[in-house]
């Protein structure tokens, strides 16, 4: 059977999208001149995506949206490489910092610390969580506890309201997938076709999402795989589901999700041909019944030698 139009979509977005100079979703200027972009070991990748939302208000045109995922604080992801990432995040100014689970890898002690770098992260309308898998076997409850004491909120099969501009947007997020996910619950009390965006730290929530019309999944997990071989491909994550939702952009059904590649590492202290990445995600109001729309995305990576910027536009 053929993938869905979206699919091709996202493929012709990941491998074919040509090197152009327009970085203007980025504000390269700000994070070009920043240490930290260089401090961080191995390289770092930006990605500025649009993502045009069905049923999102005149009031969120323009919201930006940056994504932390799978930090892995531990050994090889030490504090001042924790410290970089929120430096950069910071002089992106977003409006918005979501951050999607696995903030440590194996260790209790790693999780004071690892949440009150983290508090140094700002946003207009703050910073919000979920808990990954990692988090759980380590110890979900504590790191609720240190991270709230932050300021950052995290929702365990809850939701919040954003309001802007008189516009309202749900903020919804679940527990890991194998760690009491309830997307019910999260959902409970929010209108029908109220415009609404899911935190879920496993991309495999997005089936439950698309089902009940879900705009938008932010997730992570994957790493994008890690460690990335000429011809033989991705180490990590090989099932199908996983290779079909591993790093980017994509889209079943009506729903989007963007599955970033992260910033830590786990197993092997170590990322080949897969940077770290930090999205950026632009919203943009899309009507229902148009004909169609257009993906919009902008990659600037830094301390990377073999990879370079691309902008690319895909109708879909
Ligand atoms: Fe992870």
């Amino acid at each position: 059977m053929s993938p869905p139009l979206g699919r091709w979509a996202a493929l012709r977005n990941r491998y074919l999208a040509r090197p152009r100079t327009n970085y203007r979703l980025i504000h390269s200027e700000s994070v070009r001149d920043c240490d930290a972009v260089h401090r961080f070991r191995g390289g770092l990748g930006i990605t500025a995506q649009r993502i045009w939302l069905s049923d999102l208000s005149e009031g969120f045109r323009g919201f930006r949206i940056l994504q932390l995922s799978d930090i892995h604080h531990s050994l090889f992801v030490p504090l001042d490489q924790v410290a970089a990432v929120v430096e950069v995040s910071n002089r992106l100014k977003p409006d918005l910092v979501a951050l999607t689970g696995d903030f440590v890898s194996y260790s209790r002690s790693s999780i004071e610390p690892v949440a009150e770098i983290l508090g140094g992260l700002r946003a207009r309308a703050g910073v919000v969580a979920v808990l990954g898998n990692h988090d759980f076997r380590v110890g979900a409850d504590a790191l609720e506890r240190a991270l709230r004491r932050r300021r950052i909120q995290v929702l365990r099969n809850r939701h919040r309201l954003l309001q802007r501009r008189g516009a309202r947007l749900y903020l919804a997020g679940v527990d890991d997938y194998g760690y009491g996910a309830d997307l019910g619950e999260a959902m409970r009390g929010i209108p029908e076709d109220s415009p609404t965006i899911l935190l879920a730290h496993n991309p495999r929530l997005v089936t439950a999402a698309a089902c009940r019309g879900i705009g938008l999944v932010l997730a992570g997990h994957t790493h994008g795989g890690q460690v990335n071989l000429p011809l033989l491909g991705t180490v990590y994550g090989r099932s199908p589901e996983k290779m079909r939702f591993k790093m980017g952009w994509d889209r079943l059904g009506c729903t989007q999700i963007y599955v970033s590649r992260g910033i830590g590492t786990i197993v092997l202290p170590l990322r080949w041909r897969c940077p770290a990445e930090v999205p950026l995600l632009e919203l943009q109001p899309h009507q229902r019944g148009e004909s169609s729309s257009s993906l919009y995305f902008v990659q600037r990576s830094y301390g990377i030698p073999w990879t370079t910027s691309t902008l690319g536009i895909a109708a879909d």
